[in-house]
């Protein structure tokens, strides 16, 4: 493990004033994760595309501090108050002043806003604990010069993503990124992601994921209790050992440009993902009658045109589309005409593989 047990703190006296400011995006796992323990720590390694539209935009705000004790933060988000993230930011950076300890001496101004619409059926945890982490350790090397290593940077962003979302550790790296203890991949950690970006052969660097949105509702079953049920899951152990195997072949079809070994284990990941939700004690069903609709309709247009359109879910009903760019016209033009009516208010997201989190310096 990282030692990121830090004693930094401003010496008596020193006012700093400043702003740092990232814009993280989402990301889509692959393979799965599916299952933890300890304190965010994935039962199976998970890899993930990187996206380029879905991002959180996060500017911290900071100052000499007024109050004497503790964590001093506003939060709004999108202009306005949002006492349930303040809180949870809060308990964000309680949890981890062993590392940021200087967090207690300034005042805090967090702002914060997504490009893709509220309550749209998105998790945005993933583009928002990303962004944040990468403040945090741009806040860091800001006030302390500690984090100028590129690598270390990214490590402990991270880390720290991790530690807030699971999967927001993989949205720090560009293009695509690998998260979990693998023997195939001696440098992959449990503790934060690496980038694996830069073996993407050029199809999937341009590789698009449209999100068609069965329901833009909050699921009935969250993340986490989804993840503490495979506790008891009958299937956990084969299905660790299938991520596993899943991983490196996956890898392998994204190396060398092997469209069809990529559909055939995202679909497969993201079926399996909600079989296992079914065999939950209790289960549970996040897919929507749309969602299998849908499901049938990409195998059968896949099978009319031998065009390579593949899905994926999240733990949710909304489909991911995942193809290759050049296909882009006849498949969007397929989506439009067949697909959007499956979808709530015919709403879908356009996104696609992209480079990353991105600092704004004004
Ligand atoms: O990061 P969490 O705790 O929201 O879990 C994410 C789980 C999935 O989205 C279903 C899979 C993944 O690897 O992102």
């Amino acid at each position: 493990m990282p030692d990121y047990k830090s004693q930094q703190l401003l010496p008596e006296g020193r006012a700093v004033e400043g702003i740092v400011r990232w814009q993280s995006p989402s990301n889509i796992a692959i393979v799965k994760y599916w299952g933890k323990h300890g304190k965010q720590l994935p039962r199976n390694p998970s890899l993930s595309f990187t996206l380029q539209s879905a991002v959180t935009d996060t500017i911290l705000r900071y100052q000499p501090k007024e109050k004497k004790k503790g964590i001093s933060i506003q939060f709004s988000f999108e202009g306005s108050p949002k006492p349930a993230f303040a809180q949870k930011i809060e308990q964000f950076f309680e949890q981890n002043l062993w590392a940021f300890p200087f967090l207690e001496q300034i005042d805090i101004q967090i702002d914060s806003s997504n490009t893709f619409p509220h309550s749209a059926g998105i998790a945005s945890s993933a583009s928002s604990m990303s962004a944040l982490a990468l403040c945090l350790c741009s806040l860091e090397q800001e006030l302390f010069g500690t984090l100028s290593d590129e690598g270390a940077f990214f490590q402990k962003a991270s880390y720290f993503a991790r530690l807030g979302s699971g999967s927001a550790c993989r949205s720090v790296y560009p293009y695509a990124a690998l998260w979990g203890q693998s023997p195939h991949f001696p440098n992959a950690s449990d503790e934060f992601a690496i980038p694996v970006g830069q073996a993407l052969h050029p199809v999937f660097q341009g590789f698009h994921d449209d999100i068609l949105i069965v329901s833009k509702k909050e699921k009935p079953v969250s993340s986490r209790v989804g993840h503490q049920l495979m506790e008891g899951n009958p299937y956990a152990a084969s299905r660790y050992q299938q991520a596993g195997d899943h991983t490196l072949a996956l890898f392998k079809a994204l190396e060398n440009g092997d469209v069809e070994t990529f559909g055939r284990i995202a679909e497969s990941e993201a079926l399996t993902l909600h079989a296992l939700m079914m065999a939950s004690n209790p289960p549970f069903v996040l897919m929507q009658p749309n969602s299998l609709t849908l499901i049938n309709r990409i195998h059968q247009f896949r099978s009319d045109t031998g065009l390579p359109l593949y899905f994926t879910l999240d733990a949710g009903p909304n489909l991911h589309l995942l193809y290759p760019g050049e296909c882009r016209e006849e498949i969007q033009s397929f989506i439009r005409t067949e697909l959007t009516t499956y979808c709530e208010d015919g709403f879908w997201i356009q996104d696609q593989v992209g480079p990353g989190p991105k600092q704004i310096r004004d």
